[in-house]
């Protein structure tokens, strides 16, 4: 190789590097397409891998939950959002697979309600400021999410929040980072009134979970 195509040749390198780290620092960083492939492998099946029935939080406290829109994040196959629809609820549920809220569509026609859906990542999303009721939230465990569903929720609104807790972690593996500290969510809610909020621990799961009001 003489000199000149060796210039070249770095020239080119160093225009590939430049344009590699350009690429990696203007791309939103996302886990979202590998997320959303895992979900949808979980959820093609018939079988309803949670259920089909709400949470017992929800049901034992549904008297306590302002009538209108609920907004259900991270959906999947619809359990809750169904059984609020069937109650009454104006439900719109978000979930990154599309596979979820289909079968939470048959879910909810089975039920002979309807709810709406849409297929968002949660990661990249915006929530409409002051548009619900209840904002609901099982099982999903995105802290960074927290004030926008605190933003989401009406003046005398609810947000409800349900997930394993660290106790949990004594019956299962499970990522740490997905639990809930003993007390977070009393923590997390303190500017909501605290409606009801229960640490749940039957010696083979364990849970925490909240009703938080807006005022
Ligand atoms: C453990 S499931 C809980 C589903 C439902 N809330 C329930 O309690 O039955 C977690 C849900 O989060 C959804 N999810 C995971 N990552 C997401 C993201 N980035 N954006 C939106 N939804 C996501 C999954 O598709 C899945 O439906």
């Amino acid at each position: 190789m003489n000199r000149l195509e060796t210039r070249s040749v770095r020239t080119t390198v160093y225009t590939f590097v430049a344009f590699f780290f350009l690429l990696t620092a203007t791309t939103p960083v996302s886990a979202s397409p590998r997320d959303q492939e895992r979900w949808d492998a979980k959820y093609e099946n018939e079988v309803y891998i949670f259920g089909t029935q709400p949470i017992g939080f929800l049901r034992d406290n549904l008297k306590l939950l302002p009538k209108g829109k609920v907004l259900d994040i991270a959906m999947g196959e619809g359990r809750n959002g169904v059984y609020l629809a069937a109650n009454g609820f104006d439900v719109e549920g978000i979930d990154i697979s599309e596979v979820g809220l289909k079968k939470a569509h048959k879910l909810a026609e089975q039920n002979n309600t309807k709810i709406t859906t849409r297929v968002v990542d949660l990661e990249n999303a915006q929530l409409e400021k002051d548009k619900y009721d209840v904002v609901l939230c099982s099982y999903y465990m995105q802290r960074s999410l927290i004030p926008q569903m605190k933003s989401a929720v009406k003046k005398g609104g609810v947000v409800v929040f349900e997930t394993y807790n660290e106790d949990y972690l004594k019956y299962r593996k499970f990522n740490p980072k997905w639990v809930l500290k003993h007390n977070e969510l009393l923590e997390l809610f303190k500017d909501f009134k605290i409606i009801r909020y229960q640490a749940f621990d039957d010696g083979t799961e364990a849970y925490s979970s909240i009703i938080a009001q807006k005022h």
